[in-house]
C-alpha cells in the first residue's frame, strides 16, 4: 500500500483550494484578469481558461471541473489516500472587488463553503469525523468598513464546518502591516480562527526578465518571495506580540522566511529605528506560526523544522531547542488543484513529492512524520477525538 502510516493514522490536506461554483460566475462574467474564459482549444473543441497571475503570460492556464466540482476533490482524495482536507478558496479571493460586492460575495461563499463540506459523505475509517472543512473568506479590500470585516468573521463562527480564514498579503490594500487592521487580528484571536496566509501577487514582474519562462519564475519564487515580505511586515509591525495567540498558517513552508530569519534580526538589531521595538528576537516568532509543508523536498522540511526548534532559544526570556517543536508546526499539504499532472495519470506529482518529502526527513521519527502528515492538523482545527 502506498499509505505512509497504519491505516489509524490520518492524512490531512491543509492546503486545498476551490473555486466554487459562486465564484468561477464572477470570474466569467468579467472581461480583465482575474477571468476565466472560453475558447477553441488545440483539438477543435470549446474550452475554459484561467487568467489570474498579474501580467500572466500568453494564455493563461486550463481550467475545469477539478476546480469547482466536488465529486472530483473527493476522487483525488480517495486516491492520494487523503482522509480530510481543509478546502479553501483559491486565489485572488475578493481582492479586486467593490467593497459592497466583497461583502456580499464573502458571506454567500462562506455559506456555500460550509454546505459544500457539511454535506460531503464522510471519510472512511474516520467516521468520527467529516472528510471536508473549510477556510472562509473574509471582505479585506480597501475601503470595506472594519465593521463588515468582523460581522464576516462573526458569520463564520456560525458555521460549523469553517475552521478559519484564508487571506492574501494585501490586507485592505495595504499590506498586514495596516495598523486598521487591529481590530480585524484582535477578532480572529479571540474566535481562535486559523488564519492561513497564501500569496498571489508575487514580486514586481520586471525583476523576472524578457525571457519566456512560462509560470515558472512567478510560482516558484514571485509566490514565496511575496509570502517572505508579507510576514516580515507583520512581525516587524509587533501584530505577534499584541496577539500572540493568532494561529497564523504559511503557505509553501513560509517562502524563504526560515532562510533569511537571522539574517532579519540581525538587521533589526543594527537598524537605530526599529532595535527596540519588538519584544523578543525575530527569530522567536517563527516559533509561532505554522507552516505547511508544501515544499516538496526533505531538506527543506528539515531545514525549516529545525528552525522552528530554535525559535525558543531566541525568546527574550530565554529557552530551549526542541527538536519536536517543528515537526509540531508543519502540516502537510498538497496545492491541488494547481499542479496537475501533465499526462493525465491518475497520481499527482506534486502529492507523491510531498508525501515522499515528509518521509524522508532524516530527523523525522515515525511519530514526527504523523504529525506532519494529520495529527497537527487535529490537534490545530480541534478534531482530536
Ligand atoms: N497557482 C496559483 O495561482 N495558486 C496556487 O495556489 C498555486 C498555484
Ligand atoms: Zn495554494
Amino acid at each position: 500500500s502506498r499509505r505512509v502510516l497504519p491505516a489509524t493514522a490520518p492524512i490531512v490536506d491543509i492546503h486545498t483550494h476551490v473555486y466554487l461554483p459562486r465564484y468561477a460566475a464572477e470570474l466569467r462574467a468579467r472581461t480583465s484578469a482575474p477571468r476565466i474564459y472560453s475558447r477553441t482549444g488545440g483539438d477543435g473543441k470549446p474550452e475554459e481558461r484561467l487568467l489570474i497571475l498579474d501580467g500572466e503570460p500568453g494564455v493563461g492556464r486550463p481550467v475545469g471541473s477539478q476546480y469547482w466540482d466536488r465529486d472530483q476533490k473527493l476522487l483525488f482524495m480517495k486516491r492520494h489516500d487523503i482522509d480530510i482536507s481543509f478546502i479553501s478558496s483559491a486565489n485572488p479571493w475578493l481582492d479586486f472587488l467593490s467593497p459592497e460586492r466583497a461583502k456580499v460575495l464573502a458571506q454567500d461563499l462562506n455559506n456555500d463553503l460550509d454546505e459544500y463540506c457539511s454535506s460531503s459523505p464522510q471519510a472512511e475509517g474516520f467516521s468520527a469525523l467529516k472528510s471536508i472543512y473549510g477556510f472562509g473568506l473574509l471582505p479585506l479590500v480597501p475601503d470595506i468598513s472594519i465593521p463588515s470585516v468582523l460581522d464576516t468573521i462573526k458569520q463564520i463562527t456560525t458555521l460549523s464546518h469553517i475552521s478559519g480564514v484564508i487571506m492574501g498579503t494585501k490586507g485592505l490594500g495595504k499590506g498586514l502591516d495596516d495598523e486598521a487592521l487591529e481590530p480585524v487580528w484582535e477578532a480572529l484571536q479571540k474566535t481562535n480562527l486559523v488564519v492561513f496566509i497564501h500569496p498571489h501577487y508575487g514580486v514586481d514582474s520586471k525583476a523576472f526578465g524578457d525571457r519566456a519562462n512560462g509560470h515558472v519564475l512567478p510560482l516558484a519564487l514571485g509566490f514565496p518571495f511575496e509570502t517572505t515580505i508579507a510576514v516580515t511586515r507583520l512581525i516587524l509591525a509587533g501584530v505577534l506580540d499584541r496577539y500572540p495567540d493568532l494561529r497564523l498558517l504559511l503557505a509553501h513552508s513560509g517562502g524563504a522566511l526560515p532562510q533569511l530569519s537571522s539574517r532579519l534580526a540581525s538587521c533589526i538589531t543594527h537598524d537605530p529605528v526599529v532595535a527596540k521595538r519588538l519584544k523578543h528576537d525575530a527569530r522567536y516568532y517563527l516559533g509561532k506560526l505554522y507552516f505547511d509543508a508544501v515544499a516538496y523536498g526533505p531538506e527543506e522540511l528539515a531545514f525549516v523544522s529545525d528552525v522552528i526548534g530554535r525559535a525558543e532559544t531566541y525568546s527574550s526570556a530565554g529557552g530551549e531547542y526542541d527538536a519536536d517543536i517543528g515537526s509540531r508546526r508543519m502540516l502537510f499539504g498538497t496545492d491541488h488543484p494547481f499542479f496537475p499532472p501533465l499526462e493525465a495519470s491518475q497520481k499527482w506529482q506534486s502529492v507523491e513529492d510531498n508525501l515522499k518529502a515528509i518521509q524522508s526527513v532524516g530527523v523525522w521519527n515515525k511519530s514526527a512524520r504523523a504529525n506532519v502528515l494529520g495529527l497537527n492538523a487535529l490537534r490545530l482545527f480541534n478534531l482530536e477525538h
